[in-house]
């Protein structure tokens, strides 16, 4: 049985497997996080061209969450010693920064989650670095499509969490690409991992009913070939088993009375290549 908690303000919370139910305190809060982490993807635009560090981008993107007043969740999360995520190509996700430089051709995932006053702002685009060619251009289309169709189905009334799953994976396997299964979306708000599991692949109609007031992120990774991945030695970094491109987009979300508020969009309209 699901069980579901109320929220009223900025109380301390328990990753205790309820789902959160939060009010205007909790809109206010993650409009914030939010907005702060779109704007980050945002700022990197310019930076992110062939011959530039992942370990650049990470200072860059370390140093706009210090000066807008947050702090990178991952900086310190079980180990973790970086401020975001980089993920090139093959890499599903969890990409560590590192002196490796991009190079043309390359698609590129970052992924931020600024820590603003108590709130988690999570969000991750993908990045074209110079030429890219058609079908990796394609799979980055289709993979935003599929985040915006998730969250579509977020947005009917009536709507159950596996509606969510079940609209990504018809998107994705019409295409004949793979969805990735190891690593699902999650709810979020003053925790950065809390319940529920949001998986892209499921089955319509199953799952928790979304309740105005719950916060979650939707952050489907698709790959080009088979939907398996592995984590290597490092104990992060998830690449394909079968080396295909993999790309990924993720926007935090909330559920209100109408619909959803997406409390990552780009105040620039950044939201997608090409930028
Ligand atoms: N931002 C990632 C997510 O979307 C989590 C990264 S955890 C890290 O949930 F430790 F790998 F950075
Ligand atoms: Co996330
Ligand atoms: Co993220």
């Amino acid at each position: 049985m699901t069980q579901y908690q109320v929220v009223t303000g900025t109380e301390a919370v328990l990753r205790d497997g309820t789902i959160k139910l939060h009010g205007p305190a909790g809109f206010e809060g993650m409009r914030r996080a939010g907005r702060l982490a779109a704007e980050i993807l945002d700022a990197l635009v310019p930076h992110v061209q062939p011959g530039v560090s992942t370990q650049h981008l990470d200072d860059l993107v370390r140093q706009m969450t210090l000066d807008g007043g947050a702090v990178p969740a991952t900086l310190g999360y079980r180990g973790y010693t970086h401020s975001c995520c980089i993920s090139i190509n093959h890499v599903v996700c969890h990409g560590i920064p590192s002196d490796k430089v991009l190079k043309d051709g390359d698609i590129v995932n970052i992924d931020v989650t600024p820590l603003l006053d108590g709130w988690h702002g999570d969000t991750s685009r993908m990045y074209l670095v110079g030429d890219v060619p058609l079908k990796a251009r394609r799979l980055v289309d289709v993979t935003h499509e599929c985040l915006m169709l998730g969250i579509e189905a977020a947005s009917r009334p009536g709507a159950r969490l596996g509606d969510i799953g079940a609209a990504i994976q018809a998107h994705a396997e019409r295409q004949r690409y793979g969805v990735v299964r190891e690593f699902c979306g999650h709810g979020l708000g003053r925790l950065f991992h809390d319940a529920p599991e949001v998986v892209h692949a499921a089955r319509a109609g199953t799952g928790p009913e979304l309740k105005p007031g719950m916060f979650f992120t939707i952050e489907p990774m698709i790959n080009l070939g088979k939907p398996g991945v592995k984590v290597l030695e490092d104990g992060w970094t998830a690449v394909t088993r079968d080396r295909s491109l993999s790309a990924q987009f993720e926007h935090s979300i909330g559920i209100t009375e109408s619909g959803v508020e997406i409390f990552t969009k780009s105040p620039k309209g950044l939201d997608k290549p090409p930028y």
